[in-house]
């Protein structure tokens, strides 16, 4: 276990099984469609490259990404900082994925923007799930864990940029979270 986590939430062969499952559902979901693979950045990177390999039927990979946490575990403002071309969305079936759905507000607004730019139709995938933070209301289609209201690193999740290397996914020790948070506004003086 990396130094800096309390625990480990989801281990390696915990994550794989589950994505297994969340592969199979989608691809019986998309066979036969023109399916793009939407992955929002900077934190959905992992888990959808490890989804895409597990998923057989054709499919395109496109990117968007937006920005909702700054450097903490605060949720902030949402920016969109690049959407993906028309013609990775026109008249596709899209599978939207994000590392977590925590407010609900960013893959809301992510699917009100691909809907509004021409997809044909949009499915979300997450891959963890935290529905006791929902601001609004949304669920996401597919999910491959849900986990309790606690701030989590690792597969792609970050604290203030870091640990998104982890292969396991975590919960920082106090004293880790507060190093990484003095470092990170020092940096930006
Ligand atoms: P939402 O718009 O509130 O659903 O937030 C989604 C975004 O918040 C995710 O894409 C993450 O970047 C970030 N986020 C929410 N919870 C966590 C967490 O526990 N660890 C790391 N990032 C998180
Ligand atoms: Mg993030």
């Amino acid at each position: 276990m990396h130094e800096d986590l309390a625990h480990v939430l989801l281990d390696e062969e915990t994550i794989r099984t589950g994505i297994d499952r969340l592969a199979a559902e989608v691809t019986e979901e998309f066979r036969g469609k023109d399916l793009t693979v939407v992955s929002v950045l900077k934190g959905s990177c992992v888990f959808a490259s490890d989804l895409i390999r597990r998923i057989p039927i054709p499919l395109e990979l496109a990117f968007v990404a937006a920005s909702s946490y700054r450097d903490g575990t605060e949720s902030g403002h949402l920016s969109l900082d690049f959407l993906p071309a028309g013609n990775e969305i026109q008249g596709r079936c899209l599978l939207l994925v994000d590392d977590i759905l925590d407010t609900g507000r960013t893959m809301h607004r992510l699917k009100a923007e691909m809907l509004a730019m021409g997809a044909a139709e949009v499915r979300t995938c997450v891959f963890l799930d935290k529905p006791s933070r929902r601001a609004l209301e949304f669920e996401a289609d597919f999910r491959a864990f849900e986990v309790e209201d606690l701030f989590v690193v690792g597969y792609g999740l970050d604290f203030a940029g870091r640990y998104r290397n982890l292969p396991c996914v975590g919960v920082l020790r106090p004293e880790a979270q507060a190093r990484v948070t003095a470092a990170s506004s020092s940096a930006k003086v």
